[in-house]
C-alpha cells in the first residue's frame, strides 16, 4: 500500500517522513542516518527549526557512504516567517541549500500564511499584514529555477488555499498541516483533493510530550482498541490511519526503535470495520498556548524558533494591537 503519494508535479512524495521539528542539535543528525538506514526516504526540514546545518552534515554522510543517492531522497525545507519580501525568498532558500549541502529541496513551503518583520523575534507586534501574492511569486520562480523542485505551503486554512490557487501560476503542490486521528482535517482535506493538492500531516502522532498537547491522541480509546486487535503500537496505528487516508505522515523521533517502528506501516493495514470507527473520534485541535504559556516555553526551552513552531495553533501570533487579534482570524474560523 502507498509507499508514496504522486504530487500535482508529476514528483512521488514518500508516504512516511522523518519529521525534524524539536530534534535537538546534536542529536538529529543521529536520527538521520539511523532512519535512512533504516528506509526512510523523505525528510521534513525547516529553516525555523535550527538543525538543517547537522542535517546537511549527516545527508552527506549517507550519500558519501553510499546509502542512498540523492535523487532517491525526498527533502522539504521551509520559508519562515521572517522572510516573506520577495527579495528575501531565495537568500532563504540559498541558505538553506547551503546548510543541507544540496543543490535543490524536493518540496520549498511558505512556513506560515503569516509576516513577520525581517531579522524579528519572538513578539506578536512583529506580524506584519502578509502579501501572499508577492511571496508566491518569488517561491514560483524558486520552482522555474530548479532549485525547487516542487513548491507548496504549511498552516494554510481552506480560505487561504483558494485565494492563493486564485493568484498562481504553479499551483502549491502541497499544504502540510497537523493532522491526526483527533484532527482530522476534513474540510481542508476535501478541498485539497478537489484542487489536486497532496496534503501532508505534521503532529501525525499529536505529538505527545509536547506540554502544549491537551489531549494524548495516542491514549485514545480507538486508537488503543484497534492497536490492540492488531496487534501494532499506538503510533503505528495512527500513522498508518493517516497514510490510509491518503495524507503523507511526518513522524519526528530522535529515538531509534521508534524511528523503525514508525516505518513499520506498509505490510498490513487497518480493516475496514476498524477504520470506520476513526470518523467517529470526536475533532479537538492541538491545545496550545496562552501568552503566559508560551513565555514559559521560550524560557523552558531557551530556543526562539522551535519554541514559536510548537505553538501550533497560533495564539502566539496575537496582541489586540497585531494584525491578528484571534486565533480565529489565523485559521479563518477553521478551528473548534
Ligand atoms: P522521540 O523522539 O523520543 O521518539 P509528532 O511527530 O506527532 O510531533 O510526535 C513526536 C513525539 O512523539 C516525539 O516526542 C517523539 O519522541 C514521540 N514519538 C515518536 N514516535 C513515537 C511512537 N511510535 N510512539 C510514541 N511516541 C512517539
Amino acid at each position: 500500500m502507498a509507499r508514496h503519494f504522486v504530487l500535482n508535479t508529476g514528483a512521488k512524495i514518500p508516504s512516511v517522513g522523518l519529521g525534524t521539528w524539536q530534534a535537538e542539535p546534536g542529536v538529529v543528525g543521529d536520527a538521520i542516518y539511523t532512519a535512512v538506514k533504516a528506509g526512510y526516504r523523505h525528510i521534513d526540514c525547516a529553516q525555523a527549526y535550527a538543525n538543517e546545518k547537522e542535517i546537511g552534515v549527516a545527508l552527506k554522510k549517507v550519500f558519501n557512504e553510499g546509502i542512498v543517492k540523492r535523487e532517491d531522497m525526498f527533502i522539504t525545507s521551509k520559508l519562515w516567517c521572517t522572510n516573506h519580501a520577495p527579495e528575501d525568498v531565495p537568500v532563504s532558500l540559498d541558505n538553506t541549500l547551503q546548510d543541507l549541502q544540496t543543490d535543490y529541496v524536493d518540496l520549498y513551503l511558505i512556513h506560515w500564511p503569516i509576516r513577520m518583520k525581517k531579522a524579528s523575534g519572538f513578539d506578536p507586534l512583529n506580524v506584519i499584514p502578509s502579501d501572499i501574492p508577492a511571496t508566491w511569486a518569488a517561491m514560483e520562480k524558486l520552482h522555474d529555477s530548479g532549485k525547487a523542485r516542487a513548491i507548496g505551503v504549511s498552516n494554510f486554512s481552506t480560505k487561504k488555499l483558494a485565494d492563493l490557487l486564485a493568484v498562481a501560476r504553479v499551483p502549491p503542490a502541497v499544504n502540510q498541516v497537523e493532522c491526526h486521528p483527533v484532527w482530522q482535517q476534513s474540510k481542508l482535506r476535501k478541498f485539497c483533493v478537489s484542487n489536486g493538492i497532496h496534503l501532508s500531516a505534521y503532529s501525525p502522532l499529536g505529538s505527545p510530550g509536547t506540554v502544549m498537547v491537551k489531549e494524548n491522541v495516542l491514549a485514545h480509546p480507538v486508537i488503543v482498541s484497534t492497536a490492540e486487535k492488531l496487534g501494532k503500537t499506538a503510533g503505528q496505528v495512527a500513522l498508518r490511519w493517516g497514510i490510509q487516508m491518503g495524507h503523507s505522515v511526518l513522524p519526528k523521533s530522535t529515538n531509534e526503535e521508534r524511528i523503525k517502528a514508525n516505518l513499520d506501516v506498509y505490510d498490513w493495514s487497518i480493516p475496514e470495520d476498524l477504520f470506520v470507527k476513526f470518523s467517529e473520534i470526536e475533532q479537538a485541535r492541538t491545545e496550545s498556548a496562552s501568552a503566559v504559556e508560551a513565555m514559559k516555553t521560550l524560557l523552558l526551552f531557551g530556543c526562539l524558533a522551535r519554541s514559536m513552531v510548537k505553538l501550533i495553533r497560533g495564539n502566539f501570533l496575537i496582541h489586540p494591537e497585531g494584525v491578528f487579534k484571534s486565533v480565529e482570524e489565523i485559521w479563518d474560523g477553521e478551528i473548534i
